[in-house]
């Protein structure tokens, strides 16, 4: 069967007691010399990295222990957020008042997957499963990322998707330009402390200047652990790590070369290092602006807000982050024998594990074909079946477990443990494998032919959660790769066969 060469699950049977450099950076600066045999000793002792704060996010869930302390500590349990003090809506400005300046940013935000949080028909229907289930349990939890506002002033709950002016905002520019501190890196854990009276948005700048509304610098705002706070997610209530992207950049080299979420989600596109121009009619020229259109994988979503733009600049992510090519390629196959094939997928350009995100449903594979001129498909793996990817795909996908070991593709609420995990390492490649009968009636050459494609769910789970035809999924096809090969009648001939055309990796 699937035959991975990949690491990609080592970290979920390691505790976290491995210092990245950046650790050992900021301790340096603490503690100086002593620092080398402090991490030499660590690294042997686990049991003494427990004292170090920030090592804990595992072997401690971030939980207070009494009602009393659930009430100090989390306001909004089960997320972690919190505020500043009781907030009302009107202390939120709505977005159409920076639209007014900042025309541009407002226009690729109100494209982007985080404007449609909220209203998003995926999320609507699952929450509304995942509350039902849980008796309201789940409610705050879910809503502080998916619409912080709702949650910390309007008193936002599973019963205001039944409410006809249901209209919450999403992740929209008044949430992420008034946090003002976090207070871990997981499960909401953002503090939300708007302040209309003097109108302050923190920002990226020392030197911004706006005739509207005060700004003030914030460093946070530059770095990924800005976004940890949403996209790092674990159950609430037994800590499984179900959706951790920002842990996988924060053990990724990108953390330690300090490329941080911005610098890939926050350019006009892949690979687009500056964008040159001005972030508000009266603002300053600069070398680059942040662009807000945070483009992922979700061209799907894309499509259904009826966003052609959007939906392609997710294809282009999509397209930017892996490379596949064949690898030990015979020189020729044998008619009559079995054929082995290897593929070779590299994560090249994504910041996490290729997929990340929302795990019931991201899912990365290889199509693979073997044809022959004359004949139907002498070999095929990787098809779409009854709106899921064919039994024995060669996939990347994490699959989640109950607490009795058996899977759970949607109710996340009922998550236990990993069961597995084949995603690929930010800078890491995967090998799959296939080997099957080359008929003895193939007089030759054969194309084999792999498409490395991406879905953010499967058909099947959205038909179930929606009903049929409500919303068709986009497949994506990330790159591609194909050669031909000769076909010999007998073994002898192999050694002399030579490879008929050589490989080409091509992209879309
Ligand atoms: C009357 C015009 C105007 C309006 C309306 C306006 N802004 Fe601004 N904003 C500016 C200007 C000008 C700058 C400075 C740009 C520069 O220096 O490059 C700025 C800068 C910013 C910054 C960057 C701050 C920093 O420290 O880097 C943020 C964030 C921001 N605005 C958010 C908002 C939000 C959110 C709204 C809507 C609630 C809004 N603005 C409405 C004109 C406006
Ligand atoms: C998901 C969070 C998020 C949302 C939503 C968001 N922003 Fe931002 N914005 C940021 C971050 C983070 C930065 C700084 C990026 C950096 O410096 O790395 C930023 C930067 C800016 C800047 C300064 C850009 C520059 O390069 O000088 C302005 C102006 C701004 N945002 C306005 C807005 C407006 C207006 C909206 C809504 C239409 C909005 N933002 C929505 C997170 C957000
Ligand atoms: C307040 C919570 C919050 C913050 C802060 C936040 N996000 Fe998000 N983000 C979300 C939610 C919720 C979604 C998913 C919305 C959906 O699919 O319904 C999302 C979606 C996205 C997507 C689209 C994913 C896809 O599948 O296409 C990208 C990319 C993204 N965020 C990047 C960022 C980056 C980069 C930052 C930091 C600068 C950030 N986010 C900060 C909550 C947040
Ligand atoms: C080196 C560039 C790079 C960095 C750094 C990076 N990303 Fe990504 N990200 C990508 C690419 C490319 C994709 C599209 C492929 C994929 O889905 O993994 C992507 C996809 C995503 C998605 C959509 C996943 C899906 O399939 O639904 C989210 C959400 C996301 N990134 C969030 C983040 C956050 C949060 C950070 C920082 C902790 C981050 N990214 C850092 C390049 C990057
Ligand atoms: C800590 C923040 C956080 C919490 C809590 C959270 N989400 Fe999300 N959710 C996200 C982010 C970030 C994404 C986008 C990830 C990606 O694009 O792969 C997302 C994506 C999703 C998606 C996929 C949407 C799509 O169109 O692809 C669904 C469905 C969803 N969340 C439902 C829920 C439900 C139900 C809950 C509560 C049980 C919940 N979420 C709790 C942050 C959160």
């Amino acid at each position: 069967m699937n035959n991975y060469e990949t690491t990609s699950s080592w970290h979920l049977l390691q505790p976290y007691h491995v210092f990245t450099p950046n650790h050992l950076r900021r301790s340096h600066k603490r503690i100086g010399f002593t620092t080398v045999i402090f991490a030499f000793i660590i690294t042997l002792l686990p049991a003494i990295a427990k004292a170090e704060p920030g090592m804990q996010k595992w072997l401690k869930p971030h939980k207070p222990e009494s009602a009393e302390a659930i009430h100090q500590q989390l306001p909004y349990y089960p997320s972690r957020a919190s505020t500043d003090r009781p907030l009302k809506p009107e202390m939120f400005e709505n977005p159409e008042i920076c639209q007014g300046c900042h025309g541009e940013i407002y226009q690729q935000w109100q494209r982007s997957v985080m404007a449609h949080s909220w209203k998003d028909p995926i999320y609507r229907a699952l929450f509304k499963r995942a509350s039902k289930a849980t008796d309201g349990q789940v409610d705050n939890f879910c809503i502080a990322c998916h619409s912080p506002i709702g949650m910390t002033s309007m008193n936002a709950s599973a019963a205001t998707l039944e409410d006809p002016d249901d209209n919450l905002p999403g992740v929209n520019c008044e949430v992420c330009h008034n946090i003002r501190g976090i207070s871990g890196s997981d499960n909401g854990a953002y503090i939300l402390a708007p302040n209309r009276d003097k109108h302050i948005k923190l920002g990226p700048r020392h030197d911004a200047d706006s005739p509207y509304h005060q700004t003030e610098y914030s460093d946070l705002h530059t770095k990924s652990e800005f976004c940890s706070v949403c996209h790092n997610v674990s159950h609430p209530f037994n800590s499984t790590p179900i959706e951790r992207t920002y842990d996988e950049w924060q053990e990724s080299a990108y953390n330690e070369q300090g490329i941080q979420c911005q610098d890939c989600h926050m350019t006009p596109g892949p690979g687009q290092k500056t964008n040159p121009g001005k972030s508000a009619i009266m603002g300053k020229e600069r070398e680059h602006i942040y662009s807000h259109e945070f483009s992922g994988g979700n061209s799907t979503l894309h499509q259904y807000f009826d966003d052609p733009i959007g939906a392609e600049l997710a294809r282009e992510m999509l397209r930017s982050a892996a490379t596949m090519e064949f690898i030990d390629l015979p020189a020729s196959l044998v008619a009559g024998e079995l054929a082995t094939i290897r593929v070779k997928v590299s994560n090249v350009g994504a910041g996490h594990k290729l997929p990340t995100g929302f795990p019931e449903g991201r899912e990365v594979w290889v199509d693979f074909a073997v044809n022959s001129g004359e004949q139907a498909p002498i070999y095929r793996s990787g098809a779409v079946v009854d709106g899921h990817t064919e039994p024995g795909t060669r996939n990347f996908k994490v699959t989640l477990g109950d607490k009795n070991g058996d899977v759970v593709d949607l109710n996340v609420w009922e998550v236990d443990r990993i069961l597995s995990d084949t995603r690929i390492l930010p800078h890491g490649y995967a090998i799959v494998e296939y080997t099957f009968l080359v008929p003895a009636s193939i007089q030759g050459p054969v194309t084999l032919d792999a498409k490395l494609n991406y879905w953010p769910f499967p058909q099947k789970l959205v038909d179930e959660l929606l009903g049929e035809g409500k919303l068709t999924v986009d497949i994506v096809t990330m790159t591609t790769t194909s050669t031909e090969l000769r076909v010999s009648t007998t073994k002898s001939d192999t050694s002399l066969a030579k490879r008929s055309a050589g490989t080409t990796t091509r992209k879309h």
